[in-house]
């Protein structure tokens, strides 16, 4: 009787530990995108530019692709494929007028980022994203990660389109 209690009492309470567990991990878990498990790298705001770019259309966006150390080196270099530990961000806002601007210059000419749309990260590791050329794929919006699964499908089913020569990366790099 006593010793059945006490069994029933340790039931509850590893019950009750790998629960909490699961929901710290899980927690942590919304920090980084599905599938991939990538995080949003620590001082990335602060990486060289690698190149800006204008998408029209829908997207309607200003971005810039910045990368770490080794990506920047990689690109200087000319080292394909990315070695690992190489990152790219890329970085969107939306493309907006400058009113302050277009009032010195007198006309609408001056077009500037908007509110932030969303920041994407490449991150290679040849090991742990064999499947996808070794890249891993996250999306984070407002400083969090897009759990879609179906969005992170296609990172990789887009970028393989690009050019193997490349390591399927499409931006270049701007002098
Ligand atoms: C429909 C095709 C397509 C899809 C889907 C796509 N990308 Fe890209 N990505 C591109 C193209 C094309 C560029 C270059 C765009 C430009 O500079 O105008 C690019 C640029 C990038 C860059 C800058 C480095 C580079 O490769 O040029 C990163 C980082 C990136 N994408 C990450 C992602 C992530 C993360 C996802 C998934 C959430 C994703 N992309 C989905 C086509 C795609």
């Amino acid at each position: 009787m006593k010793w059945a209690r006490i069994r029933s009492s340790v039931i509850a309470t590893t019950a009750c530990v790998i629960t909490v567990m699961s929901v710290v991990a899980g927690g942590a878990d919304e920090e980084a995108s599905p599938i991939f498990g990538v995080k949003i790298p620590a001082g990335y705001r602060d990486w060289q530019m690698i190149s800006v770019a204008h998408e029209a259309g829908s997207l309607n966006d200003l971005r810039a692709v910045l990368g770490n150390d080794i990506a920047i080196k990689a690109y200087r270099d000319g080292t394909r494929p990315f070695p690992d530990g190489a990152i790219i961000a890329r970085l969107a806002w939306k493309y907006v007028p400058s009113d302050e601007n277009n009032a010195i210059f007198g006309q609408i000419q001056s077009f500037v980022p908007g509110p932030a749309t969303n920041t994407q990260f490449s991150v290679k590791d040849s090991k742990k994203y064999a499947d996808t050329g070794g890249w891993g794929y996250g999306q984070f919006e407002d400083g969090k990660a897009n759990r879609s699964e179906a969005l992170m499908q296609t990172c990789f089913a887009c970028h393989a389109r690009g050019n193997k020569a490349d390591d399927f990366v499409f931006t270049h790099y701007t002098p």
